[in-house]
């Protein structure tokens, strides 16, 4: 991050108990006097209601719920941040088809309540960051014989017959510049909302605002316990107990995994840009990869059987995902270091600490 970062001495991150809060709040320590973080602890992430060691000391931790009115009006009434970096989120695509009021309540009315708040206190930081997810873009766009076609949600009755792709198409990656969003998931559709609104907000009220879109996330501090998020680490767990992997579909749904440390550098240079982009911009490693390839890797990297093919699937996962780099790294004078193999073993090792430590 550029020491010439323009921001006061405050910065605020909403959920940074999380996983991308954890790894980002180091960084943002060299360039901030106070740190605030605001999260519930919410019990799904944070199961024993701890603060995670990994959050460092110098944190000013604030317990409190991005939906609750009062925790804003008592933050904002101390505080005024000159950079916001907005984490907090119910970030389950599966769950979000059954918790989908809990999902809207925290994504969209969570961050409504937040501007709402700075507008009563009349404090509008200088930049407000948003992580939104490549859930937005949901099947995202495909080429067909006659051109780039969006296929949509894939239906309950093409899932149940196993058709899995979509016949005669073949996917595109993702990029916000020209691929349309269309959300396949509750989530999605709340993550689309937040970034319509901070946007909205933000132009009006002359408050900077950015936006990334992130791939699969994974890496050291990813959550071990939450089964609703994070394959690497619902994968890793069992093959280190010795279990074959289940893998939904035919095992050829592709995702674009980035690793945690390349996302805390995009955010970073995102924060020390100078002005804002005006399009969202996409964050993954750029490589496509297939759920079967990444179950197999850490099958064998821990000695476990092979993984199966299980033929289920889950509403709301999208066949393939990955998003095109460049105008990220030319946007940003950023680019992916660690890529799957050296990720997956770093992550891994990771992950063997904490066994033993549980053990
Ligand atoms: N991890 C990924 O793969 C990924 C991918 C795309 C987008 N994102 C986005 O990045 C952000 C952070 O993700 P993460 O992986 O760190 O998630 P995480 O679940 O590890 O962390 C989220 C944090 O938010 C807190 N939180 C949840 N609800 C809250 C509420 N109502 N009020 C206050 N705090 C609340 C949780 O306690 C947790 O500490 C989310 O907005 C998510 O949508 C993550």
């Amino acid at each position: 991050m550029s020491p010439l970062i323009p921001y006061g001495a405050s910065c605020l991150v909403t959920g940074g108990a999380g996983f991308i809060g954890c790894a980002l709040a180091p960084r943002l320590l060299e360039y901030f006097d106070q740190l605030l973080v605001l999260d519930n602890l919410h019990p799904q992430v944070h199961p024993h209601g701890a603060l995670p060691a990994a959050l460092p000391e110098k944190v000013h931790f604030i317990q409190g719920d991005v939906t609750d009115r009062q925790a804003w009006d008592t933050l904002l009434a101390e505080h005024n941040p000159a950079l916001v970096v907005h984490l907090a989120a119910e970030t389950g695509t599966g769950q979000s088809l059954t918790a989908a009021h809990r999902h809207a309540e925290v994504n969209v009315s969570g961050l409504a309540c937040m501007l709402d708040a700075m507008v009563r206190h009349n404090k509008r930081p200088q930049r407000i960051v948003l992580t939104s997810s490549r859930a937005v873009y949901g099947e995202g766009a495909w080429q067909g014989e006659r051109g780039i076609v969006y296929p949509g949600q894939r239906s309950k009755a093409q899932l149940e017959q196993g058709q899995w792709d979509f016949p005669g198409l073949s996917p595109l990656p993702f990029a916000a510049q020209h691929t349309q969003p269309h959300p396949s998931s509750v989530y999605g559709v709340t993550k689309l909302a937040q970034e319509q609104l901070l946007a909205v907000w933000g132009e009006a009220m002359a408050v900077e605002t950015a936006i990334l879109r992130l791939q699969n996330v994974y890496g050291p501090g990813q959550s071990l316990a939450n089964p609703y998020t994070g394959v690497v680490s619902t994968f890793a767990m069992l093959a280190a107990a010795h279990k074959s992997i289940p893998v939904y579909e035919d095992g050829q749904i592709t995702r674009d995994f980035v690793f945690i440390d390349d996302v805390v550098s995009a955010l970073c240079a995102l924060i020390a840009y100078p002005a804002v982009p005006r399009h969202p911009l996409d964050v993954g490693s750029g490589q496509a990869v297939t759920i079967a390839e990444v179950a197999a890797r850490i099958a064998r990297r821990y000695g476990a059987p092979a993984p199966h093919i299980t033929g289920a699937f889950r509403h709301g996962d999208v066949r393939h995902a990955a998003c095109e780099l460049s105008p990220t790294m030319a946007a940003l004078d950023w680019r992916p270091q660690v890529f799957l193999e050296e990720g997956l073993e770093r992550f891994c090792r990771w992950v063997d600490q904490q066994r033993k430590v549980a053990f």
